[in-house]
């Protein structure tokens, strides 16, 4: 047990969750060596079974990262020049990055306050100023998940697609439906610090109709299906086969992981709420039945010296994000004013993300609720 002046709480740690498996994630990674079979090898198509079957979807396809899986989407989705696609102001930069690289607009859209997650209100009105808007990107932010009933009607009103970002959601599920399988598409990443984390990039896409599974799995290979016969203009953009087989031995436990983020949530919001706070402490809301606490995310008075303050206690946080996309410098010609969306410009002052990783210690949260307490009131 450390002591508490020499206690280190980082915001991640992977140590815990990859060493006890190295003997069995050497083992996957000997098994392709022994194979040669680097490229969308026997791996590769398992990991696409035991996903699809994990997430409870009819179809998922590797691709090389989180970010390219949305460009595949909205590939596949039709959407380019000239069309427009609604994303929320308050992510991680991918979810509108990918809607720039097909030639399309994004159109900024608020976020509510209490989940960080698109606003269906804001969606209505941006629906009513942008006619041509083809598809709209749901973020499942932090771990829980987008308000999808309204979203979907929304969508259904106007024909748009909906593709859900799920990077930071995987086993997150909507009034009791899994996520990923509510929309025509959704997204994964396996960046080392999602939940289900890789050595290195990965991504998935998953669609629910047996019409785009040809076309994804092409699009990933420069649009062929036969070998040198090209259909569709597509790009490089497959899961490396190391990676399949390591993701497919840290699939297995996967859900241990995530229990293990769930109880320090639990742990966080009775410590936190209890303490007299000035701080929001994250709850999820009626219909996030399934919270996956990719980040353990509150809203703080003064957070930039609350962040110092825990850095000064050995604990790390992180604040994501510093600034909505609508304000992002390469999104400044979209004339988005300062104002415009004040929830996402709101919660980029306010947020910070505390330690919630499944490899957390006995006393850490307790460390963290009292250095944070000491913070406000000394
Ligand atoms: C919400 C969201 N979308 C997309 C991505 C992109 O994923 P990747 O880093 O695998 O490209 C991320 C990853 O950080 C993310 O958090």
């Amino acid at each position: 047990m450390p002591s508490e002046n020499t206690r280190r709480v980082p915001l991640l740690d992977l140590r815990p969750q990859n060493e006890p498996l190295r003997a069995e994630i050497e083992a996957a990674v000997g098994r392709v060596f022994d194979s040669q079979y680097f490229i969308l090898g026997p791996d590769n198509r398992e990991f696409e079974k035991e996903m699809a079957a994990w997430l409870g979807v009819p179809h998922a396809i590797g691709c090389a990262n989180g970010s390219d899986a949305i460009l595949l989407a909205l590939m596949a989705a039709g959407v380019g020049p000239g069309d427009e696609v609604a994303v929320p102001s308050f992510t991680f930069f991918a979810t509108a990055g990918a809607v720039s690289r097909t030639g399309a607009k994004p159109v900024f859209v608020d976020i509510e306050s209490k989940t960080f997650n698109l606003d269906p209100g804001s969606l209505e009105e941006a629906a009513r100023q942008h006619p041509g808007i083809k598809a709209v990107i749901p973020v499942h932010l932090f771990g829980g998940s987008a308000d999808m009933d309204p979203i979907l009607a929304i969508a259904a009103k106007h024909g748009w697609c909906v593709i859900e970002d799920g990077a930071q959601s995987i086993g997150a599920a909507y009034n009791g439906r899994p996520c990923f399988g509510l929309g025509h598409m959704a997204t994964l990443s396996f960046f080392p610090s999602k939940n289900l984390g890789g050595f290195g990039d990965a991504g998935m896409i998953t669609t629910t109709g047996d019409g785009l599974v040809e076309l994804l799995s092409a699009l990933r290979v420069h649009g062929s299906r036969e070998k040198y016969k090209h259909e569709w203009i597509g790009f490089n953009s497959r899961l490396d086969t190391l990676q399949a087989a390591i993701l497919r031995v840290k699939l297995r436990h996967l859900q241990e992981w995530i229990a293990g983020r769930q109880s320090n949530a639990a742990r966080y919001q009775e410590l936190l709420g209890a303490a007299g706070l000035p701080i929001t402490v994250p709850q999820a809301a009626p219909w996030q039945t399934r919270h996956v606490w990719n980040q353990f995310v509150i809203r703080a008075p003064r957070r930039d010296e609350l962040k110092a303050h825990l850095a000064t206690a050995g604990i790390g946080s992180e604040i994501y994000y510093p600034i909505p996309l609508h304000r992002q410098p390469c999104y400044l010609d979209l004339n988005c004013a300062e104002g415009a969306l004040p929830e996402s410009e709101r919660a980029c002052r306010e947020v910070l993300a505390l330690p919630i990783h499944s490899g957390l210690r006995d006393g850490d949260i307790e460390y963290v609720r009292d250095a944070i307490t000491k913070f406000y009131l000394k």
